[in-house]
């Protein structure tokens, strides 16, 4: 096979004539819609689990910080984002970006890899949803049996005052710590998660019937948790007690580990008897790492290009206006959670539930009220993220890398059906048998991976074709498209060497498969023979 075709890219004349029609898709949705699609898709476990666990590990108050720095990161990327979205306003997002700037082999690259960022997005995020549910549904004493209730072999006991818990190594020492033996405790082992697996099929469900259900299914799941989140900062600010964001930044833990120990690239950092991460500036950065989960989902807006009704003036609207509000939101809930409650105490599943604890018995009402909201907020991003999947899967079958059965459109609905059902029916089976930390790390690296690429695009696009119409154009060239990158590329290498291999693993099975299938059917192969 000639270099060259690897590398063939799509031209810019065809994609602007595909991006004029809707491909059978119905366009309905408008600005306010596609910013409240990017907002249902970003605002979730990110804040609802993950802030708390970052600032007691990692940050402390100094979380704040790592949510600006993160937000600035995305930023970048997100700029990037809204000129090739408003210019190529494609469902392929990154894939179509790549295949026009870059060719062909490393837009596969790109699509294969976004299947790491949606799908197993859905995946993980319902698994938070199954953890909230089954704790919301316990305290109205509706009891799910717990073996039903987790990854396929994990092990929970039953902890006197909490409830089933998933047994971890960290947890196991944890209870050690307060006396308890987790011998003593009643144990079980899971076979599946079933409240998981059935909110990806309601979900699913919903995407096949229509484009319009759906946004307006997530205008209310929006409302409802972005109000809550605004009630929360304004009440929470009223008990903040500023001693608790003193220090704002705590002293690095120096621990020096057995080079043995190391599992990540930083470990080798641990070498000179720093511990990196653990607090200090160090831990800001790392904080910025995990909670850069928080932000995935603006690019989800550029899926719904082919649905907008004014894609090029709207399309930058909807991912920075999202990414802007949620940013805001993000920045105030750490000050507050960090003000009102000693950032030691936030190392669980639902810090935010801990917050509104701390501000004493008064405020009890709003815990049931946080608890709602945030299982608003996770099936927003999970129907967002189920979303577009099956666009991007739609975009690749029409180039013919995937079989032509991915972009077919229901005759009644407009919905691509089959993509979303086979999307829907592999994201079910993940989200029933896996732990939520492997999925969340491989989010992570699969959406900065992404990033990274449609940073370099936008270079590469203006230098191969200044003459281009853009609607929108990023700022600051070349240095932000670059700063973009390389902060991207900074957290891609703070991730553990293990999600790497799984990174590696993943890319290698995408290779075959698009030597196998891909190479033969495309179509723009086809007429360059
Ligand atoms: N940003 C999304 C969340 O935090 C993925 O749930």
């Amino acid at each position: 096979m000639s270099k060259s075709k690897l590398f063939l890219t799509k031209p810019l004349a065809q994609l602007l004539n595909e991006s004029s029609e809707s491909g059978g898709l119905k366009r309905s949705l408008t600005a306010l819609n596609l910013t409240t699609l990017g907002i249902g898709a970003i605002i979730g476990a990110g804040i609802f689990v993950l802030t708390g666990q970052a600032a007691a590990q990692y940050a402390g108050p100094g979380i704040v910080l790592s949510f600006i720095i993160s937000g600035l990161a995305c930023g970048f990327a997100g700029l990037c984002y809204a000129e090739f979205a408003s210019m190529i306003p494609i469902a392929g997002s990154a894939y179509t970006y790549a295949y026009a700037t870059l060719g062909e082999f490393l837009a596969w690259i790109i699509g294969w890899d976004l299947i790491l960022e949606y799908l197993f997005a859905a995946s993980t995020v319902a698994v938070g949803w199954s953890g909230y549910v089954v704790s919301f549904l316990k305290d109205l004493h509706i009891f799910i049996p717990p073996q039903f209730t987790g990854a396929v072999g994990s092990v929970l006991v039953n902890v006197p005052d909490m409830g089933w818990k998933p047994l971890t190594h960290a947890f196991a020492e944890t209870l050690a710590a307060a006396g308890i033996q987790v011998e003593t405790l009643q144990h079980v082992t899971c076979v599946i998660n079933l409240p998981a697996m059935f909110i990806v099929f309601l979900l699913t469900s919903l995407l096949v019937i229509g484009i319009r259900e759906s946004a307006n299914f997530n205008n209310v799941m929006v409302i409802t948790k972005v109000s809550v989140i605004i009630l929360f900062i304004a009440l929470g600010f009223m008990f903040v007690k500023s001693a608790n964001w003193h220090p704002f930044i705590p002293a690095n833990k120096v621990e020096v580990t057995p080079i043995s120990h190391y599992g990540s690239f930083w470990g080798w950092l641990q070498a000179y008897g720093h511990e990196f991460g653990k607090f200090g500036i160090s831990g800001v950065l790392r904080g910025a790492g995990v909670i850069f989960f928080a932000y995935i989902g603006f690019d989800a807006v550029s899926t719904a290009a082919q649905e907008a009704k004014n894609p090029q003036r709207d399309m930058p609207i909807g991912i920075l206006g999202s990414l802007g509000v949620s940013t805001v939101l993000y920045i105030l809930v750490a000050i507050v959670l960090t003000g009102i409650v000693s950032y030691t105490a936030l190392n669980v599943a639902d810090p935010v539930a801990v917050g509104v604890d701390a501000m004493g018995k008064g405020m009890f009402w709003l815990r049931p009220i946080v608890k709602i909201a945030a299982i608003a907020g996770l099936s927003s991003v999970i129907l967002v993220m189920l979303m577009g999947q099956p666009r991007i899967f739609f975009t690749m079958s029409k180039d013919g890398l995937l079989p032509p059965v991915f972009s077919k459109v229901h005759p009644k609905f407009k919905t691509p059906y089959v993509s979303t059902i086979i999307t829907g029916s592999v994201a079910m089976v993940i989200a029933g048998i896996l732990p939520i930390s492997i999925l969340g790390e491989l989010v992570s690296i699969g959406t900065l991976l992404a990033f990274i690429i449609v940073c370099i695009s936008v270079l590469v696009l203006r230098k191969s074709r200044p003459d281009l119409e853009r609607p929108f154009r990023t700022p600051g060239l070349p240095y932000v498209p670059i700063l973009g990158a390389v902060i991207c590329f900074i957290q891609m290498i703070a991730l553990p060497v293990d999600t790497w291999l799984r990174l590696i693993i993943w890319m290698a099975i995408g290779f075959f498969i698009y030597f196998f299938y891909g190479v033969k059917h495309s179509k723009i192969r086809k007429n360059n023979i």
